[in-house]
C-alpha cells in the first residue's frame, strides 16, 4: 500500500514537473517612431495573438526599466520574444533590454534552468550581435517579399521542425509562406566565416534575394535560443499588406511555429511570486488600438 502510494505520488510529481501548462511569455516592446504624446513604445498585437493561440499568456516587457525589474520579470516568466521593428542593434533601449534577457537566459541554462528566447526580424539580427559582439549584416533586397523556405541539411535534426507535419514542411518549401520585411541580413558565408556564430547557431533555412544568400532560420546548438528573419506571426493576424498569405498552409505555418515556442516555454518553471503580481503584469491589463493609416499593423499596444 505504502509502496503504491509512493509510486503514485512520484508519478504525479514527475508528470507535473515535466511540463508547465500555464506558461507566460514576455514580449519586448519596440521603439515607436511616431510620437503619440508621451508614449514611445509599442507591441504589435499579432505577436500577442500568435502566442495566445498556442496556449500561452503574455506579459509586456517595457523599455527603459531598471535592471532589477527585468530580473524580477525574468524569474517570473517562461520565455521571451524579441520582436521586429526599427531600432539600433548596437545601442538602443530595445537592444539594452534584449541584451539583459539574453544574458540571463544564457546564465540560466548553465545552471540547468531552461528559459527559451526567440528573435524575429530585427530581434533575429540582434541575436547575432549579442552572440558575436559584431555586426556582420549585409544589405539585402527583401523589404516586403514572401519566400519559400529553403531548408538545409540541418533541418531534419532540428528541435524546431521535429513536430511539424510532413505536408506542411513540403508546402513551406514549395510555396511562398514566409514573410520578409528587412533591409539587412546575415550572409550564409559570413555565418560560416564567423567562428562564434558558426559554433553557436545551427542554420535551419536560408533564402536569397537573387544576389545574396542569407540565413533565415536558426536555433542555438546548446541553448533554447531561436530566431527567424521572417515573420511567423503575420500570416494569421496581419491583413494590411497584400503579399501576406492567408492560405490554410500559411495559417498552419503561424500556428506550428507558435506551438513549438510555447512548448519550449512549457519546459520553464519560473513563476510570479503571487497570483496578484501575475495578474498585474499580464497583457490583459492593456487594450490594443488600431495601427495608424500608415502602420503595417492591424492593432498595437502602446506604452510609455
Ligand atoms: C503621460 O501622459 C498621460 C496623459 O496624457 C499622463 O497621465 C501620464 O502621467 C504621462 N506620463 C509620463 C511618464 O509623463
Ligand atoms: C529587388 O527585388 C524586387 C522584387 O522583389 C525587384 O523587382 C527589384 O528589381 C530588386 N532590386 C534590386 C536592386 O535588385
Ligand atoms: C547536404 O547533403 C547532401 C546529400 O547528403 C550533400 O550532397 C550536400 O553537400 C550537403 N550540403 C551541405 C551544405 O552540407
Amino acid at each position: 500500500m505504502s509502496l503504491f502510494f509512493c509510486i503514485y505520488v512520484t508519478c504525479l510529481l514527475f508528470s507535473s514537473a515535466r511540463r508547465n501548462d500555464v506558461p507566460v511569455i514576455g514580449i519586448l516592446a519596440q521603439e515607436l517612431h511616431v510620437q503619440r504624446s508621451n508614449r514611445s513604445a509599442y507591441i504589435a498585437a499579432s505577436y500577442v495573438k500568435f502566442l495566445e493561440a498556442a496556449g500561452a499568456r503574455v506579459v509586456p516587457v517595457r523599455l527603459s526599466r531598471p535592471l532589477e525589474e527585468y530580473k524580477r520579470l525574468f524569474n517570473s516568466i517562461n520565455g521571451f520574444i524579441i520582436p521586429g521593428g526599427r531600432a539600433s542593434v548596437v545601442s538602443s533601449r530595445f537592444q539594452r533590454a534584449a541584451q539583459i534577457f539574453y544574458e540571463l537566459a544564457i546564465e540560466a541554462k548553465k545552471r540547468g534552468d531552461y528559459f527559451p528566447l526567440w528573435g524575429t526580424c530585427l530581434g533575429f539580427e540582434l541575436l547575432f550581435y549579442m552572440t558575436s559582439e559584431k555586426t556582420e549584416l549585409s544589405l539585402t533586397n527583401t523589404s516586403g517579399v514572401m519566400l519559400p523556405m529553403s531548408f538545409t541539411n540541418e533541418t531534419k535534426g532540428s528541435r524546431m521542425f521535429r513536430g511539424f507535419p510532413t505536408q506542411l514542411m513540403e508546402d513551406m518549401a514549395s510555396e511562398s509562406l514566409t514573410g520578409h520585411s528587412h533591409k539587412w541580413g546575415l550572409k550564409l558565408s559570413n555565418h560560416k566565416k564567423n567562428k562564434v556564430l558558426k559554433n553557436f547557431f545551427k542554420v535551419i533555412s536560408t533564402n536569397t534575394d537573387g544576389r545574396i544568400e542569407f540565413v533565415s532560420t536558426v536555433e542555438a546548438y546548446d541553448y533554447p535560443i531561436y530566431g527567424t528573419q521572417w515573420h511567423p506571426e503575420k500570416n494569421a493576424f496581419e491583413w494590411r499588406k497584400p503579399y501576406i498569405p492567408h492560405s490554410p498552409s500559411a495559417i498552419k505555418t503561424s500556428f506550428y511555429m507558435a506551438d513549438f515556442f510555447v512548448n519550449e516555454a512549457r519546459k520553464s518553471f519560473h513563476r510570479f511570486r503571487s497570483e496578484e503580481e501575475e495578474r498585474r503584469e499580464l497583457m490583459y491589463n492593456y487594450n490594443p488600438v488600431h495601427g495608424s493609416s500608415t502602420s503595417p499593423f492591424e492593432q498595437i499596444y502602446i506604452f510609455g
